[in-house]
């Protein structure tokens, strides 16, 4: 036999080329080909069929105005936290990829959520209300030799339901109906996915599981139960006959989400799939699973800490940049329905160092510590920052210097975001830079005070998106002193922020001149 050639292709853009290259010949990315194995060219030819299926259905061409906008029908996941992200529930046919570190609780919550699922009003998998709960550890349910192909698997319908497919016997439904729910696990056991329930509390659950990892028989599988939601813990896992790849190599991933991704658009089933981080956070993977999802979904958070974020960074069927707060508990994952306060750490008296700021996640406005250390620096000053991005802490204390005469350059500049929670808006620079001062002069900013507010390099400080709202939320935790870009004061007085003075400032220099007067 041949030896199997190696192919090398892009992370980024999904390019091949025969060898190693440092510079991606598709999209000009550096660094970002790996290694797979070529793929005999019989089996090239196999799959053309499948291959270059479109991941939507298609259909002919017509113009817009004679297609409808039908309305995506979404089923409420029992955990109004994780609908939040999701724009309202699970979407019919709708791909949701999820990441996050391992140990955060993606496992956890799915089964949470497939458990309520199951509960709510999906009638149950046919054949599982005879076989009872997954507690064995073996493969339960793998069927009978699955068909060839995955196109085999998917051919049935191409409807979103109610397709010709074989009755059976036991189903207590009628032949095509979807329902239920299937957990398919790469990563653990069935009994170990039993655990995991009697852990949450969860007893007599009818979630179909299936501890499997090559796609043909998942497949075959979702084929044969036709559930109306499907996890796959993880995609990293799963692998396809048809490639020579280890499972986890990039072109069996994109490969076994492509297939996956099909099936859910053809058969109504609605799939999450669970997919690992690399060491900086990203998903593993090659980056086209995340354009070939709908949805994209990032589980973050310190495992030290008990609070966990969710947030869309995709979302075909909802907005972006919205978050759910969960808290794990022994019970598993709890959602947090009010979350503003639970990043402040709680002093008694204010400290020198800290300054609160009113971030906008979505909809949803919270409440965030930012504590700032200015030491004496060493030979080469750093900037450190957890929570806040380098290159905007780097600028922000060039940009007090120049404006407000404060030097730190000769000292070492801490700044942390409490609670391990991630900013990405500059609307947090006026309170980091509040925070440094009060630091630098190891003087505590007022009882009640908070600011906010993006900085420029010319030294003016811009709105935030959405001010008022932020202000009201603060008024309603009862802070007391406010500092916020000029436009983002409210014009008239209104009820809503009664007890909060708002001080409205246009430059940085008015800003800490205003602070080092209020005391
Ligand atoms: P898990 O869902 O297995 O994480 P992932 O699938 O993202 O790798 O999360 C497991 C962690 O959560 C583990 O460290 C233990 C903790 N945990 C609890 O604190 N309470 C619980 O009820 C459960 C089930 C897990
Ligand atoms: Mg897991």
């Amino acid at each position: 036999m041949a030896k199997d050639k190696s192919t090398y292709i892009c992370n980024e853009c999904g390019a091949s080329s025969p060898r190693w290259l440092g510079k991606c010949p598709g999209c000009g990315a550096w660094n970002s080909l790996v290694e797979s194995v070529a793929e005999p060219a019989s089996a090239g030819k196999n799959r053309l069929g499948s291959a270059f299926t479109a991941l939507a259905p298609a259909s002919p061409v017509r113009p817009l105005a004679a297609i409808e906008a039908v309305d995506v029908a979404r089923t409420p996941t029992g955990q109004p936290e994780l609908d939040r992200v999701l724009g309202g529930g699970i979407v019919e046919g709708g791909v949701v990829l999820i990441g996050g570190d391992p140990g955060i609780g993606k496992s956890t919550l799915l089964l949470q959520a497939l458990d309520a699922l199951q509960r709510a009003d999906l009638p149950a998998p046919g054949g599982a209300t005879a076989g009872e709960a997954p507690a064995s550890a073996e493969h339960p349910g793998t069927p009978s030799p699955p068909p060839g192909r995955p196109k085999a698997a998917s051919a049935p319908d191409s409807g979103t339901s109610g397709g010709p497919s074989p009755a059976r016997g036991s189903t207590p439904r009628a032949a095509g109906e979807r329902g239920g729910t299937l957990y398919v696990t790469g990563e653990e056991s069935g009994a170990q996915v039993a655990l995991r329930a009697r852990r949450l509390g969860i007893t007599g659950s009818q979630v179909a599981v299936l501890a499997e990892i090559q796609l043909e028989r998942i497949l075959a599988t979702l084929a044969e139960q036709r559930p109306a939601v499907a996890v796959i813990d993880s995609i990293q896992t799963v692998y396809s006959d048809q490639l020579t790849s280890a499972p986890g190599s990039v072109a069996q991933v994109r490969e076994c989400a492509a297939h996956l991704t099909r099936w859910a658009k053809s058969s109504g089933c609605a799939i999450v799939l669970v997919g690992h981080v690399t060491k900086d956070g990203q998903l593993a993977g090659p980056r086209v699973l995340e354009h070939m999802v709908d949805t994209v979904l990032y589980f973050e958070g310190d495992t030290h800490s008990s609070y966990r974020l969710i947030r869309a960074i995709k979302n075909r069927f909802g907005a972006v940049n919205e978050i759910g707060v969960f808290a794990m508990t022994e019970k598993g994952l709890k959602g947090v329905s009010n979350p503003s306060a639970i990043f402040l750490s709680q002093h008694s008296q204010p400290v020198p160092g800290s300054c609160v700021l009113v971030t906008l996640e979505g909809t949803r406005p919270m409440l965030v510590e930012i504590q700032a250390l200015v030491d004496t620096g060493g030979v080469s000053p750093r900037r450190l920052s957890v929570g806040l991005e380098r290159d905007r802490l780097a600028m922000l204390p060039a940009v007090l210097h120049q404006h407000d005469g404060v030097a730190t350059g000769d000292q070492d500049v801490c700044v942390n975001a409490v609670g391990a929670v991630r900013l990405s808006e500059p609307a947090a620079d006026l309170a980091v830079m509040l925070a440094i001062t009060s630091s630098l002069r190891g003087k505590a900013l007022p009882k009640g005070f908070l600011a906010f507010g993006e900085v420029g390099l010319a030294g003016e400080v811009r709105p935030a998106p959405r001010g008022q709202e932020r202000l009201k939320e603060a008024a309603k935790l009862g802070f007391s002193v406010a500092v916020v870009p000029k436009a983002n004061a409210p014009k008239k007085a209104d009820k809503a922020f009664e007890g909060l003075t708002i001080h409205a400032v246009e430059r940085v220099d008015e800003a800490m001149a205003l602070v080092r007067g209020l005391d």
